[in-house]
């Protein structure tokens, strides 16, 4: 399961259905890595849609080519700088094409992609989307473009993202951009900045709107939802310095979460991703109280190892991560929860490795994104810490991880066979032209056959009667 961290089928995707019937210039863009880089595209294509271009999954007849990318680990970069080379040599065909990278690698590599590699003409970093127009009109005079400039305000509340890609069901909303907590693997920190927070009028005035264009879940996003906190502006870490009025009028995410739910009654909401140490048992009250949020946490453990977790700089134990699950678990006792777990981070022993195991079994995840650890130049880790557990090691740890989250998954599979569950219609089953496929409150997918009159976008009623390792296998209730 490695590097496909988000959407399986998604990554590298080139999306398109941003349509103004009086563009004529062409984009293709493709985005790799997590659900934000695929909401940073749409608010990129309607930066572009205005002006002028459209988007295609054709990259043979685009003008302007942009990956957004993902740094998260080496394999991931790999993988953009192979494309990238590709789109390299179309433009000695196509001179007038214009290459470009954005998101996280951008950030990352700065002047490098430019200058000693000469890959692409155009780098433009997360924070810096609303300038690429002008960024354009650099590339137009044949000027080489970059803006990798980040923020501690912007979050491009006041843009309409061009719903990219989907089936008009299932939509994004970005609510926090940015990360503050310094996990000493991690890069997101240094290539999206600090973390701030979105102004809630503006989630429920999105929020609204997809509703209003028929759509029927809602995902908020960020890099670490729980820490969300509005104010009135400005990053998180200087809200001591906000005012009385301020601090009292304040939204966190328990807060936002339900003012959302009551906004869109009729849609279903998700959130990604939560952080143990920033997560609050509100939360789950209103998960609780809430027919429409649904009943899944992807909470990204890392380790199941207090020596790991501390080395990791994740700011809890072994135990207040397990106590967390078990009052949710009292609280919403049909919870669903994922997790993150990387294997082979520096000092790793196998008694470390087994306590993720253990903890593993303990919680009892649906489901689960594992990696073996990589280097990411200019992490504290890349700084301070060995990487020395050798890569025979971190592949067989991954294996064994990706094994029993394997056997879990089949387990928490079965436990909903034999029940009613309300599926929301995503679209056709890829294997089966003749069968729905959906997913119920818990993120568990279900496929099951169609009836007439059915169609995407509804809410039914399928009796669950098997299932396999990810997937319910189920029948509609009349
Ligand atoms: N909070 C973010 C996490 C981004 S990184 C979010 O919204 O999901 C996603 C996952 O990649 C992490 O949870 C971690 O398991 C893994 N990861 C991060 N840095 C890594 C590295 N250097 N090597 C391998 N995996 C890494
Ligand atoms: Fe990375 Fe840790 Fe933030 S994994 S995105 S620094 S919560």
């Amino acid at each position: 399961m490695e590097e496909k961290y988000i959407d399986e089928n998604k990554q590298g995707e080139a999306l398109a259905f941003a349509e103004r019937p009086e563009n004529t210039k062409k984009l293709f863009l493709e985005s790799y890595g997590c659900q934000m880089n695929f909401s940073d595209s749409e608010i990129v294509a309607s930066i572009l849609n205005q002006e002028g271009y459209n988007t295609t999954q054709n990259y043979e007849e685009a003008d302007l080519i942009l990956l957004n990318t993902c740094s998260v680990r080496e394999k991931a970069e790999q993988t953009v700088r192979m494309r990238l080379s590709q789109f390299k040599n179309l433009k000695k065909d196509r001179p007038q094409l214009t290459v470009g990278v954005l998101g996280c690698m951008a950030e990352r590599m700065k002047h490098k992609l430019l200058e000693e590699e000469q890959l692409v003409d155009l780098v433009v970093g997360p924070d810096a989307y609303r300038d690429l127009p002008n960024l354009l009109k650099d590339t137009e005079m044949g000027r080489d473009a970059i803006n990798v400039i980040l923020s501690k305000e912007e979050t491009y509340a006041d843009i309409n993202p061009v719903r990219l890609g989907g089936s008009g069901v299932t939509a994004f909303v970005t609510i926090t951009r940015g990360c503050d907590n310094m996990c000493t693997f991690c890069i997101v920190p240094f290539t999206r900045g600090r973390e701030r927070s979105r102004d809630p009028h503006s989630i429920i005035k999105e929020c609204k709107e997809l509703e209003a264009n028929g759509y029927k879940e809602v995902t908020l996003l960020g890099q670490n939802v729980d820490s969300y906190l509005w104010y009135g502006g400005g990053p998180k870490k200087d809200f001591a310095k906000a005012s009385e009025m301020q601090k009292a009028t304040a939204v966190d995410f328990a807060q936002l979460l339900e003012m959302v739910a009551q906004a869109v009654p009729g849609m279903r909401i998700r959130f990604s991703t939560s952080n143990p140490q920033d997560m609050h048992i509100e939360v789950f009250h209103v998960m609780a109280k809430y027919p429409n949020i649904c009943k899944y946490v992807h909470l990204p453990v890392q380790s199941g190892s207090d020596n790991m977790l501390k080395v990791m700089n994740r700011q809890h134990t072994r135990q207040e991560y397990l106590d967390l699950i078990r009052e949710a678990k009292r609280i919403v006792p049909e919870i669903a929860f994922s997790q993150d777990i990387m294997v082979g981070f520096s000092g790793e022993t196998e008694e470390d490795h087994q306590d993720t195991l253990s903890l593993m079994r303990e919680v009892e995840y649906d489901y689960g994104y594992m990696f073996a650890y990589s280097v990411r130049p200019g992490t504290p880790a890349e700084k301070k810490l060995e990487d020395n557990i050798p890569a025979d090691i971190k592949q067989r740890r991954l294996s064994e991880v990706i094994a029993l989250q394997g056997e879990l998954s089949r387990k928490r599979m079965a436990s909903y066979v034999g029940k009613v569950h309300e599926i929301l219609i995503e679209g056709t089953s890829k294997k089966n032209e003749n069968q729905w496929k959906g997913r119920n409150s818990q993120n568990a997918v279900c496929v099951f056959d169609k009836l007439p009159g059915q169609k995407v976008g509804d809410f039914v009623n399928v009796f669950v009667h098997g299932n396999t390792q990810g997937t319910l296998l189920g029948e509609t209730i009349q």
